[in-house]
């Protein structure tokens, strides 16, 4: 179901929006023209994105292993584990992911789908 959140001009460029949609929470990511959503629960330890902060690039340090990242990630304000906006997938760790849903927008508007998981269709 597309569930209309606002318009893209009242999100705040790489700032973390928090809405409710159906007793779902969800963080709101624009990113120029690009918004992304993503539940609003932290894998680690189910805490909010609210406070989170959006890095344009990433240094993944996984044991044994570094790597270098240009995708945008959100980290989580409680322990700065840092998050894919696009996939959802934590940089760190792979085995934890964020839900992430499609976005949809029309004429400014933003739509969530919240029906079906990205990449489902
Ligand atoms: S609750 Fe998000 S990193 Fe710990």
């Amino acid at each position: 179901m597309l569930v209309a959140v606002g318009s893209v001009a009242n999100l705040p460029e790489d700032q973390p929006t928090t809405i409710n949609v159906d007793g779902r929470p969800i963080v709101l990511i624009r990113s120029g023209e690009q918004v992304h959503a993503l539940r609003d629960v932290c894998p680690h330890q189910t805490q909010s994105f609210a406070d989170g902060v959006l890095h344009r690039e990433f240094v993944a340090v996984r044991p044994g292993e570094m790597g270098l990242g240009s995708e945008p990630v959100i980290a989580c304000p409680w322990h700065h584990w840092e998050f894919s906006v696009t996939t959802g997938r934590c940089v760190a760790d792979p085995r934890f992911r964020v839900r992430v849903y499609d976005v949809v927008i029309e004429d400014g508007n933003v739509f969530v789908e919240t029906s079906a998981k990205k990449g489902d269709r």
